[in-house]
């Protein structure tokens, strides 16, 4: 990465704190009575939140605690996709755009109205019901960042069907397990996206996906590169054949605030992903919410990007729910940021005035890297806030967006979050709250944090601890699908009544937040959460390999980078020159297994693995070991020998990295 020029390293030096920016405070959505508010009775002021959306049984009650199972304005009714789609066009903004779509080939280009949306949902909502999709059921959505994908997930809401979305860049295998998982019905694919520039099929993974999962009906793909795709007659529908003919009215049934809205599946700890649901009136409360407040939106002028996958949850609640409920108008773009040439967003932002740029820090590092010559070619003055979430963003990056994406004059909205949490959890306020580069802040209005000791007792300021969020909030997760007994000891076990995030976080000498990472075996590489154990299932399931074991390294660029230390089978068999093979070998069979986003940076083959006396890997040498630090305390270890030997054979590797 380059290093922080003479200017960063005199504002890191100051400590800079950025006050709230006058034009903000000028005009902001929110100002400190908000806080006030919501701390003297977070569930009115929550409730009053709930009443910005359009209820057909207004709630009577707000929230129901039965640790850890929360229900909130329960016994109200709502449509999700009416509260996205139809309130809007009804109040007269039918004409008002929801989505300029970017696809990644150039002049590749849609504009869909809210008008346009409402006719394409309903279509796909009469669609579903006609190939028998019925309330309730699951319908797994695998596509690439196209509008269908949002249209797919909001008919899917209309009739009241959760939707499971499945990221594009998993496998086969990942997929087949998360449709299984989900017990879903139906899928809804394309035959392909465009991906860097080349076209990546989806189809076959899908058909061997399917291979495994014989109780799905059918499967709805999307025509997007008119690639040949295998078809199996009966099952297989093309998406124009069936919606386009479609009635474009569809009358929304009303479903009780608590009705599923959706799962998304995230790395856990173990092997196995979680099925995390959210449920309706909770989730759209928070989303909507935290969207206005956290962006300072105004719905007539601003133009929303939120830079994510809507395989993540990301992109559920910042480019679909939040943003629409909203009725703001959004960029989505299909492609690599350097499609097109390393300027590639800072044409989108110039083109179409985006107002409000929403991104994770390995993409600003990315851009620091390929230097500020790119967004300088632009005119990018439109942009008024920019927001960042998904890893810790390092002073220097938080600086450099700043200064060199906002003009100095934009404020750095650090979020902290998780697919868990379903909206933001921990952000400054535009306008409201100072800002301090690297710094998520303070809770949300109506949120209750604490940083705690191993005991769980609350730490002074100045000190660091484990993050845990300690009363409910409206979009939180009601759940892990079909494992009540995970859900409990996940997030519910590790201290009596508060909900444990996993995170490691520092409270300042001013109270403020800054977040340290995962403090559990979860990976974060470019903003995409991965377990240790999920790889190591995948690299023990290659012929070759006896033993696996993965840390998360950091890197300057994605955050944490894989790196895996791996004992053959048959150690001695692999002679010299093969072994660079192997190592490929058994990156491409994890990116096979997984994902491309899972392919360890760095594999070392490795005679034997650090172990404790009771025969646990010791990965937190290994994590000493990948990212060359002095190892610690080694006498537990039954061999200490070992360490030093794959210290050794790092050394010997250390150019190998891609
Ligand atoms: O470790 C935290 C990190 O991302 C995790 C959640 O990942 P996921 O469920 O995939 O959701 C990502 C998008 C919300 C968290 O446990 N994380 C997220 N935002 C931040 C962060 N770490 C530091 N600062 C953030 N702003």
């Amino acid at each position: 990465m380059t290093g922080p020029d003479e200017a960063v390293e005199a504002l890191l030096h100051e400590q800079r704190q950025f006050r709230p920016s006058k034009e903000f405070s000028d005009q902001a959505n929110a100002t400190t009575k908000t806080y006030e508010d919501a701390a003297s009775d977070p569930e009115a002021w929550w409730a009053e939140q709930a009443r910005t959306l359009e209820w057909d049984t207004p709630f009577t009650t707000t929230l129901e605690w039965d640790l850890p199972h929360a229900k909130w304005f329960s016994d109200g009714t709502l449509n999700a996709s009416v509260n996205c789609i139809d309130r809007h066009v009804a109040s007269g903004q039918g004409d008002k755009v929801a989505f300029h779509w970017v696809g990644e080939p150039e002049n590749d280009r849609v504009t869909i109205t809210y008008a346009d949306l409402l006719v394409r949902v309903s279509q796909a909502a009469h669609a579903l019901e006609s190939l028998g999709v019925q309330e309730g059921d699951r319908v797994a959505i695998y596509l690439p960042m196209i509008p269908e994908a949002v249209v797919a997930m909001l008919a899917c809401a209309r009739i009241g069907a959760p939707h499971s979305v499945i990221f594009g860049g998993f496998s086969a295998e990942a997929l087949s397990d998360r449709i299984l998982d989900a017990d879903a019905r139906f899928v809804i694919t394309a035959d392909g996206g465009f991906r860097r520039g080349e076209i990546s099929p989806l189809k076959p993974a899908v058909d061997e996906a399917l291979k495994k999962c014989p109780d799905v009906h059918h499967v709805l793909v999307v025509q997007r590169t008119g690639q040949e795709v295998s078809w199996k007659e009966g099952r297989d529908v093309w998406w124009h054949d069936i919606v386009d003919s479609q009635e474009t009215t569809h009358s929304p049934k009303s479903f009780p605030a608590e009705h599923p809205l959706y799962i998304m599946y995230t790395s856990g700890t173990t092997a196995s992903p979680k099925g995390i649901f959210h449920t309706t009136g909770g989730y759209l409360t928070h989303t909507s919410t935290t969207h206005r407040l956290v962006f300072d939106v105004k719905p007539k002028t601003d133009v929303c990007w939120t830079a994510a996958d809507i395989g993540w949850v990301t992109g559920h609640s910042y480019i679909v729910y939040g943003p629409l409920a909203n009725g703001v108008t959004s960029v989505m773009y299909e492609g690599t940021p350097d499609a097109g040439g390393r300027d590639r967003w800072w044409r989108i932002i110039e083109e179409y005035g985006v107002t409000i740029l929403y991104t994770a820090p390995t993409a600003i590092r990315t851009f620091m890297k390929w230097g500020e010559e790119h967004p300088q070619a632009h005119d990018l003055s439109s942009l008024r806030l920019l927001g960042s979430v998904g890893e810790p963003i390092n002073p220097e990056a938080w600086i450099w967006y700043r200064t060199h994406i906002g003009s100095d004059t934009c404020p750095v909205v650090d979020t902290w979050w998780q697919t868990e949490t379903g909206g933001i959890m921990i952000t400054p306020l535009p306008g409201v709250t100072a800002t301090k580069p690297g710094a998520a802040m303070v809770p949300f209005p109506g949120i209750s944090v604490d940083v705690v000791d191993n005991e769980g007792h609350s730490v002074p300021d100045g000190h660091g601890g484990l993050l845990v969020l300690t009363r409910p909030w409206p979009g939180m997760l009601r759940g892990i699908w079909g494992d009540e007994e995970r859900f409990r000891e996940t997030y519910w076990s590790r201290f009596e009544g508060m909900y444990f995030a996993g995170d490691g976080a520092k409270r300042d000498e001013e109270g403020d937040l800054w977040l340290l990472g995962r403090v559990d075996d979860v990976m974060n590489i470019s903003g995409h959460r991965l377990s240790t154990a999920e790889v190591e299932h995948a690299l023990v399931g290659h012929p070759s390999v006896a033993e696996a074991a993965v840390v998360g390294a950091s890197d300057d660029t994605t955050g944490q980078a894989i790196v895996a230390f791996v004992t053959l089978k048959m150690s001695g068999e692999v002679a010299q020159g093969d072994e660079a093979g192997l190592i490929q070998e058994l990156r491409n069979h994890v990116g096979e297994v997984i994902s491309p986003i899972a392919k360890p940076r760095q594999i070392i083959l490795t005679p034997d693995l650090p172990k404790t006396r009771s025969g646990k890997i010791m990965r937190r040498l290994l994590r000493d070991v990948a990212e060359h630090r002095s190892l610690g305390d080694v006498t537990t270890l039954t061999d200490p020998a070992v360490v030093s030997m794959i210290d050794d054979l790092m050394a010997e590797h250390a150019n190998d990295d891609d």
